[in-house]
């Protein structure tokens, strides 16, 4: 079922008048929580009137492209660089993604650094800094440039790490001056921030 998208002039923005919209959400996860993050992009969308669809990529059937009005794209990094589904996703269909703006949303630790306020602006700029490269290799391996972007910090998932994974990921941690308790996992994600992104890709202008 499609509903229709509310009129609303809020604050010098227009909502999209009338318009029946439909937005569908694609991620790409290793310890799932990019699937969070794409839950409350979707989430988002419908408090703006959007129906909306959730693909993992790395699962999902090919879908309908002409039912949508609008589209995010959500993956994670590991070891520099985005999921290989995804990269492969974005590949085929980049005219669609251009045809619909969607937007991109990045996760990654070195992102949990970027925004990290204990650590010096030098580290800081360090990690934004990784952050952009990585980005620009997944512009670069997709052909793909985002109308809209957001980097956003992940989360350290020490439960669901092998032996050998939370070894290196303890190692990296330290390095970075992320928590190295192995116990326990943690999450770095500003969802405020998210949801400001989200409200931007759900206003569509006439
Ligand atoms: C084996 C491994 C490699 C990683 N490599 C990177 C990296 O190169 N750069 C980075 O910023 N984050 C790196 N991360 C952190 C992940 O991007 C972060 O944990 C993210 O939240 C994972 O999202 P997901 O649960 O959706 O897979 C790595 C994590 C793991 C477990």
């Amino acid at each position: 079922m499609t509903i229709r998208a509310r009129v609303r002039v809020a604050e010098g923005m227009l909502l999209a008048e009338g318009i029946e919209m439909r937005a569908a959400v694609f991620f790409a996860t290793r310890e799932s929580h990019t699937g969070r993050i794409a839950a409350r992009i979707a989430t988002d969308l419908r408090a703006h009137g959007a129906e909306v669809d959730v693909f993992d990529v790395r699962t999902d059937t090919p879908l309908e492209w002409s039912r949508y009005a609008a589209a995010c794209v959500a993956a994670s990094v590991h070891a520099g660089h985005h999921e290989p589904e995804m990269i492969a996703f974005v590949r085929r269909y980049r005219a669609e993604l251009d045809r619909l703006s969607a937007g991109f949303v990045s996760v990654t630790l070195s992102e949990a650094g970027a925004e990290d306020p204990t650590r010096s602006s030098a580290e800081r700029e360090r990690a934004a800094a990784d952050v952009r490269r990585m980005i620009d290799v997944f512009v670069t391996d997709t052909g793909w440039r985002p109308a809209r972007c957001l980097p956003v910090a992940g989360a350290l998932a020490y439960s669901k790490y092998n032996f050998f994974v939370r070894f290196i990921m303890k190692r990296i941690a330290r390095k970075a001056g992320a928590p190295t308790d192995t116990s326990r996992d943690y999450e770095f994600t500003n969802w405020q921030a998210l949801d400001r992104f989200v409200e931007q890709l759900a206003v569509k202008t006439p």
